[in-house]
């Protein structure tokens, strides 16, 4: 029998997947550079037609199964069971996304830890000081890695109720309490009203082709889609739970923590005449930084709650991309939870450390590969290429090759006839077409 979650937690745990980094540096940029609140209509359009509709097809899968991923294919495919249980193994791409995450949480930890002490005062001088972390203060760098993702896997290790729940339980609550008193404080700043235009009034004339494939593409990326999380947390999704309600509740929190995230960063890059192009790392770690500097000590404290949330939001999306291989280890394959947390550990570990030497000046020419670096191979190769994959071979897998009995019997009662049959209609037709075309043109 599994672990079950209890329905809070169950929002929180998945809510904690979904809002992550992204929120904070993907989010953000990409509504201020296409035209703001119509590129969130946009993304809200193509979360509804093609994500949530895959989000809902892996929680079925995860629901109706009550179980690891790989086993999850294999006891629902009506034949080939060995071929379909392949598509479990989708979940170590959330490893391998895990494994570049877990370096950014290091920097996010040192930012957090030193932010309250000292900021850099002009932006030439925070460039180097990150810049400088990357190539040169590999033990900083080291360091913060290793106490990221041991307290990662230590809570894994605890299991779905006394690890994930807990942690989510609190940390999603005090992320958002965080956001809404810097939220507040913002408004206070002239920027503020500027940020608010910038973010929230449509401008239908900026949005392209590109806004379409970029809102897709996040769409995707935020709900943590195509790594088997979502089918891993469905598993353990308590009886009786509202499965249309919990979602929406998710997807919303998840937009309205972009938003929150987004009018921070905004009202200080306008305040203090930064650039709102800015996208990444460049934007969090070296011009924000800068411009709290600004306020002094004010601007200290505003620092430290600013990178304690990204930690927070960090933390609760680093843990659900562990959790799918821990539970299929324990699962399937008869491991001790603490043995399976040790075994991934180690593993992300080594590829965690490829990322970090990737940047190290003397070691970078080594873990380069054709112009890029190892974290950005990991990066490219999970986004764009193995979670659209496995976005097209979970929809044909419930759209057509697994019966439609089951899966509406488990949907019919929450969303009725009607919304059912469009659900299905999107499922199987829209949705992996619409994939298809993002995997095609992020390619050539
Ligand atoms: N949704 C997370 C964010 O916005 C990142 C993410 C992408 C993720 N894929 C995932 C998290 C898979 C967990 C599992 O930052």
């Amino acid at each position: 029998m599994n672990e079950k979650f209890t329905k809070i937690g169950f929002i929180l745990a998945v809510a904690g997947s979904a809002v992550g980094l992204g929120n904070a540096w993907k989010f953000p940029t990409l509504v201020g550079q296409n035209g703001g609140s119509a590129f969130i209509l946009l993304y809200l359009l193509l979360t509804f037609c093609v994500s949530f509709v895959i989000f809902l097809a892996e929680i079925v899968i995860g629901r109706l199964s009550e179980s690891d991923a790989v086993n999850a294919f294999y006891k629902l495919a009506p034949k080939h069971k060995k071929a379909w249980s392949t598509a479990g193994f989708f979940m170590i791409s959330a490893l391998l996304i895990y494994s570049f995450y877990s370096v950014v949480m290091g920097w996010i930890l040192k930012y957090t830890a030193v932010s309250l002490f000292s900021l850099p005062t002009n932006i030439d001088k925070s460039g180097e000081i990150f810049t400088s972390l990357l190539e040169n203060d590999i033990l900083v760098s080291l360091i913060c890695f290793t106490i990221a993702s041991l307290i990662c896997f230590y809570i894994v290790s605890k299991g779905v109720k006394n690890g994930i729940e807990r942690l989510n339980v609190w940390m999603m609550p005090a992320l958002f309490i965080l956001l809404i008193i810097m939220v507040i404080y913002s408004m206070f700043y002239d920027g503020f009203l500027q940020s608010a235009k910038f973010l929230l009034i449509p401008d239908f004339s900026v949005l392209n082709k590109d806004s379409v494939l970029s809102a897709l593409g996040l769409a995707f990326f935020t709900l943590s889609l195509g790594v088997t999380t979502i089918i891993t947390y469905a598993a353990s999704l308590p009886e009786r739970t509202n499965i249309l309600t919990s979602s929406l509740s998710i997807v919303f929190i998840n937009v309205l923590i972009g938003i929150m995230m987004g009018l921070i960063v905004f009202t200080f890059i306008f305040e203090f005449g930064a650039d709102p192009g800015e996208q990444g790392p460049g934007l969090i770690f070296v011009s924000l930084t800068v411009l709290f500097s600004k306020l002094g000590f004010v601007g200290n404290v505003l620092a430290f709650a600013f990178f304690l949330s990204l930690l927070f939001a960090a933390i609760t999306s680093a843990i659900s991309m562990i959790e799918p291989s821990v539970y299929y280890l324990v699962n399937s394959q008869r491991f001790s939870r603490k043995r399976a947390a040790e075994l991934l550990f180690g593993v992300t570990y080594v590829l965690g450390i490829f990322c970090i030497l990737g940047y190290y000046k003397e070691t970078s020419g080594i873990f380069t590969f054709g112009g890029k670096s190892f974290f950005d191979i990991l990066d490219y190769l999970t986004s764009n290429v193995l979670m659209p994959i496995s976005g097209i071979v979970t929809s044909i897998f419930v759209g057509f090759v697994i019966s439609s009995k089951p899966v509406k019997i488990l949907l019919l009662p929450y969303m009725g006839e009607t919304l059912f049959k469009i659900w299905y209609f999107l499922l199987r037709f829209i949705a992996p077409l619409a994939v298809l075309v993002i995997f095609i043109t992020q390619n050539i």
